[in-house]
C-alpha cells in the first residue's frame, strides 16, 4: 500500500488518475505497478500532447475518446505469434496429452491483447487433433485490442519472425497453412476462429465465468502489485477444473502467490503447473 504522506506531486496526481478513471469507468489500474504505470502516463502525456496529469484527468472525465486512447497506452497491447516459442513446445510435451483424455475441454487466454497468443494454442491444438474438443475464451479489457483479434489480421512485414517461431515451436506443418496474404496484411484463416469466444474480462474487478481445465496469462500480471496477482492467481485457481493446468511463461510464477501451494509445477522455466487436487 503506497503511504500518501510520502508521495510527491506527480505521484499524487497518479493515484487521483487511477481514481479517477476507476469511478467515471469502473476499469481498476489501482493495483498495477507503479513504476509500468508511471512509464505508460509519461508517455502517454507527451503523445497525447497534455501538460500533466491533472489535465490529463480533466480530459478523460469529460471526453470518452480520450480515455479509450490512454487506454491503448496503459495496458501495453503487444504482442507475436509463438511469442517464447519454448512455452508451447513444452504445452505439445506436458499438456496435450493430458487433453487427450478429454471429450471436450476449455482453454481461456487471460489478457489475450490483439489475440496472436490465442491463435498460436488453436494451431497448436489444431495439429495436435484437440481443435474440434476444445472451447476457447478469448479475454482482455482493452475493446481495441479484442476487436483486431477479432478480426485476426497481421503485418505481413511479421511473417517470417511467426514462422521462425513457430517452426521453434514445434510446428507440425507450415505456418503458411493458417493465413491468406493479400495488400500488405495476413488474415488467419477463419476456421481457427470457430471454437473461440471474445470477451472483455477484468482480471482485475470480474469473477470466475465458466469452469476451464486450462488457463494461458502471460505477460500480464508482471504490470499489476502483489495484492493484483493474488487476485488473479485465486481466479484462475477458483476457474480451473481438477488438476486443471495454469500456463505463465517465463516471467511470472506462483512462487511468491498466495496459490503457491495449490499448484505443482509441471515445467520450470516456461512455467506450466497443474493445479493439486484436494487433500
Ligand atoms: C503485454 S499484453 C500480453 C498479451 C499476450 N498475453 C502475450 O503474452 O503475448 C498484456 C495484455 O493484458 C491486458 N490486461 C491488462 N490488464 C488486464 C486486466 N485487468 N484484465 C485482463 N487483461 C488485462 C492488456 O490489455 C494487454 O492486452
Amino acid at each position: 500500500m503506497l503511504d500518501a504522506e510520502n508521495l510527491d506531486s506527480f505521484e499524487i496526481e497518479i493515484e487521483l488518475l487511477l481514481e479517477g478513471i476507476f469511478r467515471k469507468y469502473r476499469s481498476d489500474f489501482r493495483g498495477y505497478s507503479r513504476a509500468s504505470i508511471y512509464r505508460r502516463i509519461n508517455h502517454a502525456l507527451s503523445v497525447m500532447k497534455v501538460e500533466g496529469v491533472s489535465q490529463l484527468l480533466g480530459k478523460i472525465l469529460t471526453d470518452p475518446v480520450a480515455y479509450d486512447t490512454l487506454l491503448q497506452y496503459i495496458t501495453i497491447p503487444t504482442s507475436e505469434m509463438f511469442r517464447d516459442p519454448e512455452y508451447f513446445e513444452a504445452i505439445r510435451q506436458n499438456v496435450v496429452s493430458h487433453l487427450k483424455t478429454y471429450p471436450s475441454f476449455k482453454v481461456w487466454i487471460a489478457g489475450c491483447s490483439t489475440g496472436e497468443e490465442l491463435y498460436s494454442l488453436a494451431i497448436l491444438f489444431y495439429e495436435e487433433g484437440l481443435f474440434e474438443r476444445a472451447r476457447f475464451y478469448a479475454t482482455d479489457i482493452n475493446p481495441v485490442s479484442l476487436k483486431k483479434a477479432e478480426e485476426g489480421f497481421f503485418p505481413l512485414d511479421q511473417v517470417s519472425k511467426y514462422t521462425q517461431n513457430y517452426q521453434k515451436a514445434g510446428g507440425k506443418s507450415s505456418f503458411s497453412n493458417y493465413y491468406q496474404a493479400g495488400y500488405g496484411l495476413a488474415k488467419f484463416s477463419p476456421f481457427l476462429r470457430e471454437n473461440v469466444v471474445f470477451a472483455d474480462h477484468s482480471l482485475a474487478t470480474d469473477s470466475v465465468f465458466a469452469e476451464v481445465e486450462f488457463v494461458s496469462c502471460r505477460n500480464v500480471l508482471i504490470y499489476f502489485n502483489r495484492p493484483l496477482q493474488d487476485r488473479a492467481f485465486q481466479l484462475f485457481y477458483d476457474s480451473l477444473g481438477t488438476r486443471g493446468f495454469l500456463g505463465l511463461g517465463s516471467k511470472e510464477t506462483t512462487s511468491f502467490s498466495n496459490v503457491k501451494n495449490k499448484f505443482d509445477e509441471v515445467t520450470s522455466l516456461t512455467r506450466l503447473y497443474r493445479k493439486r487436487s484436494l487433500a
